[in-house]
Order: C-alpha cells, then structure tokens, then sequence
C-alpha cells in the first residue's frame, strides 16, 4: 500500500472489483481505513468515498488472501549496503501468498527486479504448494511505470507492460489489467518484461548520467549547459531533452540499473554504461559542494560558519519523497565542512541524513533569505517564487536553472 500499491488498488476499486490492501505497517492501514491518504497523487477524497462504500479495506491480515482472486505484489525493492539487490521484502510477501495460494488465482509481481526474478524466485515458492502454473493458479510480472505527481500520465492512462510464465497466465493477468488500466501490452515473457522495466530506467540513468557530464565539461569550457541544451533540442528528431542536476533522485532512477547490473556480473558481464552513469550521477552532490565552496569563496568566507538556505530537498519539484534524494547527500556534505543549515521544502516537513542530523523545514520568508550567505536551489518545485528568492537573497547557487525567468538580480545567481 506504498506510492505503487495504493493508487492501483484504489484504481482496481473504482471499475467495481473489491479491493483488499495488505500491507505490515500497521500506521498506513489505520491511515487508509480512516480515508486518510498517505499517497500525494490518491486524494483524500477520494480515498475516503472507496473506502465507505467497502470498495477498498486495508489490513495487516494475509488470511484475507483466502479470498482473493488475484493478488498484486507492490513492495520495495531497494540495495543494500553493498549495491546488490535486496528482494527479501518480494519474498517475505510470496511466503504468505504461498499459504494461501488457491485453484484459479493470479499472481502478479509489480515491483521492479532484476530478470529472471518472478520464473527463479516466485515459481518455486508458489509450485511448492503442490499446485501447478498455468493450470492450477497463474503467475505474471508487470511493471509499474507510475510517474508520482506527473499531471497527464496516471496509472490508468499508462501502457502497461506484461509478461505471463505462461500464455494462460499472461491472458489472465491481461484480462485483470484490461479492467482498470487502458492500454495492457503484453510481451513473451515474464523476463522480457523485467527487463522492459530495467531498459526504460536504465535509459533515464545513462542520459541523465551523459548530460551530467556535458555539464561538467560546459563548466571547464566556460559554456552554459543549459542555452546549448536548449538549442540542440530545436533539432525536430534524433535528440531528447535530458537537464543536468545535483544528482539523481527517487527509489527508482539510481537503484534499479543495479538490479540489472548485479544480474549481469553473475553472468560475468560488466554493465559499463550502468556503472558509468552511476559514478557520474553519484559525484554531482560533490560538483554542487564545489560551486558552493566557490559561491562563498567569491564573498570572501568558508564553508565552517556559512549560513546556507537549502530550497527543495525532495528528489524531484513538486512531490515530497526524499528517498535517496541528492539533497541529503548535498546537506551531508556541507554540514560535515561545518555549514550552519536551514531548508526550505513545503512538501517535506522534516528530514534526517545520514549521521543522525535531523533537520525541520523553515517557511521560506524574507528574512530567511537576508540572512543567508548563500541560497541553493536543489528542488525546482513549482510553489517557490523564484524572482521573491532572487531578490532577497545576496547570492544563489541553482542546479536546476528554475530562475531562468528571473531578470532583475540574474548577477547574483550562479548556475550549474
Ligand atoms: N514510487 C514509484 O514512483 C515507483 C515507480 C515505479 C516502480 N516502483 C517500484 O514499485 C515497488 C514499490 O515501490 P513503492 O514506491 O510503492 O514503495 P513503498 O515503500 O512506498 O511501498 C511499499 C509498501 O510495501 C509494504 N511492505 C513491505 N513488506 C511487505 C510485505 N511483506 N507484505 C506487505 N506489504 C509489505 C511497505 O510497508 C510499504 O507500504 C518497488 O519495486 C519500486 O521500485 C516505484
């Protein structure tokens, strides 16, 4: 019942289908039952009006899986420690499903993983219980593709991507699909559409990784990144629009290529673009520390003892996920140089980083920005007032060019 689970169960509620969420954080289960949604893009509302009309309950219980025709599993796949894929949370979820697997129902695995997990991982677990794929329950891998707080792509109007163990399970799983979202496109298998999922981020990580460096390399050649990347997007084919950063952000963008790439060593295969882009990507919170360090060196102060306003420290405008955001990694790093800090994020009330520092958001006031040394836009949400931040502040440093509307004061802005 995460950021992927509870849009797509509330979306699986409204064609009419009874809808049971099951989740181990009792808080988000209490949350949904009293209509309260932790989810940005499910308003309360509406969550509310599907959970009234018992459309839509939530609970902790997996017994409720007795009962169900067809489950879907959304849980977290994160890394751990050493970058390799952490899919205990897949199969803690499929050692319940397994106790209550029953004739005729479909399995769907929705969180994104390496080929080859739902034929070598889930399978056998589920075939363990005596009851045969394709003929005694189905099982299918379908990729979630959701873009949180994105205002035209929702679940229901994105393609989605499917791959049955068999053609029966695929047909099942398609005709699940077909009754909530508007596009179902079912591929040959259940690794092709893994990989589909890996491709697909992969892709954003490389190009975001390319023009990353392109900034880097601007930056040596005192260029400005961003009129040479509007102008090469004038080209009508052939090119797409990719913007530097202070890194990448988010529980997919900068996890999901290691999946493929953990895959691919125990084939004795290196993934050099994964890597590649990876080592870019990770190193742009030192490039933003850097032009910090510079920003201040231009007034004639240090890092120890800067006061430093932080604008945005979500891993991407208008949404309030913080998860491997750049922007901790950024405030890490200035407050171990001994930086004084404040943020200022209306979607993130509080934030800890690594080390244990917590942090509370300031309102983003006037007086808030006099009194910094230095303003640094890592968030380009929508709500700042860019030229209200440029003109009270006596320098900005902004990796996001979200001020290049800003006329009056652009002298005392600095870009990535
Ligand atoms: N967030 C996105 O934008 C997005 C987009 C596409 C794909 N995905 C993928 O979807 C998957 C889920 O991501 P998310 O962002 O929704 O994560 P999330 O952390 O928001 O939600 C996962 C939920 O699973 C619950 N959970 C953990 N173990 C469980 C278990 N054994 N049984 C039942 N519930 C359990 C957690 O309590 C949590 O509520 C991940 O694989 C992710 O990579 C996420």
């Amino acid at each position: 019942m995460g950021y992927v689970g509870l849009p797509l169960a509330c979306e699986f509620a409204r064609t009419g289908i009874q809808v049971v969420g099951i989740d181990v954080d009792q808080a988000k289960i209490e949350g949904i039952q009293r209509g309260r949604s932790h989810v940005q893009d499910v308003p309360d509302a509406q969550l509310r009006a599907l959970v009234e009309s018992q459309a839509l309950r939530a609970t902790r219980d997996f017994s409720s899986l007795a009962d169900c025709d067809a489950v879907v599993i959304c849980v977290p796949t994160p890394l751990r420690k050493t970058r390799d894929p952490d899919i205990s949370y897949i199969v803690s979820a499929v050692d319940e499903i397994a106790r209550f697997l029953h004739r005729g129902m479909l399995v769907v695995l929705e969180s994104t993983t390496y080929p080859g997990t739902t034929e070598e991982v889930i399978l056998p677990k589920l075939q363990s219980t005596g009851l045969r794929v394709g003929q005694d329950f189905f099982l299918a891998f379908s990729p979630e593709r959701v873009d949180p707080s994105n205002p035209r792509f929702n679940t229901r109007n994105t393609p989605k991507i499917l791959g049955g163990v068999t053609s029966d399970c695929a047909r099942v799983a398609q005709a699940l699909y077909e009754q909530a979202i508007e596009t179902v496109i079912p591929v040959s298998s259940t690794r092709t559409a893994e990989m589909v999922k890996l491709l697909e981020n992969t892709f954003r990580s490389v190009n975001i990784g390319l023009v990353n460096e392109v900034a880097l390399m601007c930056d040596r050649l005192g260029l400005d990144v961003w009129e040479v990347i509007d102008a090469a997007a004038t080209k009508p084919f052939g090119f797409m629009r990719f913007y530097p950063g202070p890194g990448l952000g988010g529980h997919c963008i900068p996890i999901d290529p290691h999946y493929l790439s953990w895959k691919l060593k125990s084939l004795n295969y290196t993934a050099r673009f994964i890597e590649l882009a990876s080592e870019i990507n990770g190193q742009m919170p030192h490039y933003v520390v850097s032009k910090v360090v510079d920003a201040l060196n231009e007034q004639g102060k240090s890092v120890r003892g800067a006061r430093l306003l932080v604008l945005g420290v979500a891993y991407k405008k208008d949404v309030g996920d913080v998860r491997e955001s750049p922007a901790l990694d950024v405030l890490k790093l200035l407050a171990d140089r001994g930086a004084d800090i404040r943020y200022s994020d209306p979607y993130a009330p509080e934030i800890a980083i690594d080390g244990g520092l917590r942090y509370r958001s300031v309102p983003l006031e006037r007086e808030e920005l006099e009194r910094a040394d230095l303003a640094i836009i890592i968030t380009d949400h929508s709500v700042f007032d860019y030229a209200f931040i440029v003109s009270h502040s006596r320098c900005v440093l902004d990796t996001r060019n979200a001020t290049r509307a800003v006329r009056a004061g652009r002298d005392k802005v600095v870009r990535l």
